[in-house]
C-alpha cells in the first residue's frame, strides 16, 4: 500500500516536472502565452498542466481527424464563452438537433404570421364597417370617428387623450352605447400657453425682408433643407400656386418643362419684390407667371380675377359672400408659411377650395416635434422665436391640419419631427395609385374598392 501511493507520488512530480518543462518550451517561443498562463493562473493553469500532462502520456494526433478532435475538444475547454458556443454549433449532436430548432422557429413564425393575419382582418372588417356607417349610415359617433383614424394609424396628441377616456367610460363605468357623448377637446394650440396667439406678420416681413435671405441661409444649410425644398418642388405639375412666397426660395428648383403656369403670394410688398427679382432672373423668357400681393386667409378674391401676367398684382382684404372661383390649380404649395398666418385653418381650406379635382397642396413646414424635450425647447423659446422670426414655430401642425378640409396623403416627419413634409388633398377625393403603400394596396379591400371606382372615373383637369 506504501510503495503504491509512493509511486503514485513519484508519477505526480515527474508530470510535474514535465509539465513544467513543456511549459517553459512553449512559453519561452511564444512570449504571447506565457503571459496569457499568468492572467489566467489561478483558474486555468491546473487545466492547462492537465491538458499538457494528458499529452505527454498519450500519442501525438497525427492524422487530420485527430488533430481536428484535439482541437475541438480545446475549444470546448476555452475560458472564452464565444469559442465554447462556436465549437457546439459546429458538434454533430447540435447538427442533429438544427431540424428540430429549425421545425420548432419555423412553427412559432407560422403561428405569429397567422394570428397577425387575424389581427390584420378584423382591423379591416371593422374599419369597412365603420367607414360604411359613415358615408352610407348616416354617420357615426365622435369614438367611432376617432376609432376610423386610429385604425389608419393617424392620431393626434388630443385624438389619443380622447380616446383614452372614452375607452374609461366603457370599462370603467359601463357604458356601452356611446351615441350622443362629445368630449372636450384637448387642443394643444389652445390650451397651451406657450404656444402664442396668432397675428398679423405682413408688417415683419416688409422689416425682414432684406436681410432674409442672408439670415436664413446658414441655418438651412445647416439642416439639409435644401433636400426638402427639392422635395416638395418634384410635385409641382400644371397650374401651380405657390403661398407666402417670400423671397422665393424654392425657385431655383422649379422645373419649367412640368407646369403650365405659376402664381406667386404673399402678404409683404416687400419679400415679393425680391421674388420677382429672382424669378425674372432665372426665367426670363417664360411669361406664364403671376406676383400677387395679398393674404393666403383672402385666396378666394384672387380666384376670382385672370392673373397671368408679371406685373406685381394686389388682392384686396374683403371677402365676398359668395367669391366667383374661376381659377384652380394642380398644385398648392407652402414652405414655412403656415406658422406666420393669422388663420392657418381658413387658409387651408382655401387652398381646398382652390384645387382641381386629383390636385394636391404640397407643404414643407416647421411645428410641434415628435418628443417631449424637443417641444419643451421650443415652448420656452417662443416668444424669442417670434420676436427674430415673425414665427409660431411650436405649433401642432397636425390639429391644424385635421381641423381643415384637407386630407392627409403622405406625412414625413424629421429633424425629430418639428419639420413636416406633407402631401394633402381634398377631402372625398380618391387617393393615386402611387400614393397608397404597399400594406393598403394588398391587405385593404375598401382602399382597393376606392382605387377601382378612381380608375374608371376619369378626373375633370384630365377631361381637359
Ligand atoms: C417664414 S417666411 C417663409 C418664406 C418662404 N416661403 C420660404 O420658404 O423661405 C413666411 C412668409 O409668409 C408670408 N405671410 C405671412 N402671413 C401671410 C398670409 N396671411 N398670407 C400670405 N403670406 C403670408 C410672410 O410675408 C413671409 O414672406
Amino acid at each position: 500500500m506504501r510503495s503504491f501511493s509512493s509511486s503514485i507520488t513519484k508519477l505526480h512530480y515527474l508530470n510535474g516536472i514535465n509539465s513544467q518543462r513543456s511549459s517553459l518550451i512553449i512559453s519561452s517561443r511564444i512570449p504571447y502565452l506565457s503571459q496569457n498562463r499568468c492572467r489566467y493562473k489561478s483558474t486555468l493553469s491546473s487545466r492547462y498542466d492537465a491538458s499538457i500532462n494528458r499529452r505527454n502520456n498519450t500519442k501525438k494526433p497525427t492524422t487530420k481527424e485527430e488533430i481536428a478532435r484535439e482541437k475541438y475538444e480545446e475549444m470546448l475547454k476555452s475560458p472564452y464563452r464565444i469559442v465554447r458556443w462556436g465549437a457546439f454549433v459546429r458538434s454533430d449532436s447540435f447538427s442533429k438537433k438544427l431540424t428540430k430548432y429549425l421545425i420548432v422557429l419555423y412553427i412559432i413564425f407560422l403561428v405569429n404570421g397567422v394570428q397577425y393575419m387575424k389581427k390584420m382582418y378584423s382591423k379591416e372588417k371593422e374599419l369597412e364597417r365603420l367607414i360604411k356607417k359613415r358615408d352610407e349610415e348616416g354617420g357615426c359617433n365622435e369614438f367611432e370617428l376617432l376609432r376610423i383614424k386610429e385604425l389608419n394609424g393617424k392620431l393626434r396628441t388630443r385624438d389619443v387623450l380622447k380616446l383614452k377616456e372614452y375607452r374609461r367610460l366603457q370599462e370603467e363605468e359601463n357604458v356601452s352605447n356611446l351615441d350622443g357623448i362629445v368630449l372636450d377637446n384637448n387642443d394643444e394650440n389652445k390650451l397651451n400657453e406657450m404656444i402664442l396667439p396668432a397675428r398679423d406678420t405682413t408688417e415683419f416681413y416688409e422689416h425682414k425682408a432684406e436681410e432674409y435671405d442672408k439670415s436664413i441661409s446658414f441655418e438651412e444649410r445647416m439642416i439639409g433643407m435644401g433636400k426638402r425644398r427639392k422635395w416638395l418642388m418634384k410635385h409641382c405639375h400644371g397650374d401651380v400656386l405657390e403661398v407666402s412666397s417670400g423671397t422665393g426660395r424654392n425657385i431655383k428648383y422649379i422645373n419649367p418643362e412640368k407646369i403650365s403656369s405659376i402664381t406667386f403670394l404673399d402678404s409683404s410688398e416687400k419679400m415679393m419684390e425680391i421674388t420677382v427679382e429672382k424669378f425674372k432672373k432665372r426665367f426670363p423668357w417664360y411669361k406664364k407667371v403671376a406676383f400677387v400681393v395679398g393674404k393666403a386667409e383672402n385666396l378666394l378674391n384672387l380666384a376670382g380675377q385672370k392673373m397671368i401676367d408679371d406685373d406685381i398684382k394686389k388682392v384686396n382684404d374683403i371677402q365676398p359672400e359668395q367669391p366667383d372661383v374661376k381659377v384652380k390649380y394642380d398644385t398648392i404649395i407652402e414652405t414655412f408659411g403656415l406658422c406666420s398666418h393669422e388663420d392657418p385653418v381658413k387658409a387651408l381650406n382655401n387652398f381646398s377650395k382652390l384645387l382641381k379635382p386629383g390636385g394636391r397642396v404640397i407643404l414643407l413646414e416647421h411645428g410641434r416635434g415628435e418628443y417631449d424635450f424637443i417641444n419643451k425647447i421650443l415652448d420656452k423659446r417662443s416668444e424669442k422665436r417670434l420676436k427674430t422670426w415673425g414665427c409660431r414655430w411650436n405649433l401642432d401642425l397636425g390639429e391644424i391640419l385635421d381641423d381643415s378640409e384637407l386630407e392627409i396623403v403622405e406625412e414625413k416627419r424629421s429633424h425629430l419631427g418639428t419639420t413636416w413634409c406633407i402631401v394633402a388633398k381634398h377631402k372625398g377625393d380618391s387617393k393615386k395609385k402611387e400614393e397608397i403603400g404597399f400594406l393598403e394596396k394588398y391587405f385593404s379591400s375598401a382602399v382597393k374598392n376606392k382605387i377601382e371606382a378612381a380608375s374608371t372615373s376619369v378626373p375633370v383637369n384630365d377631361k381637359n
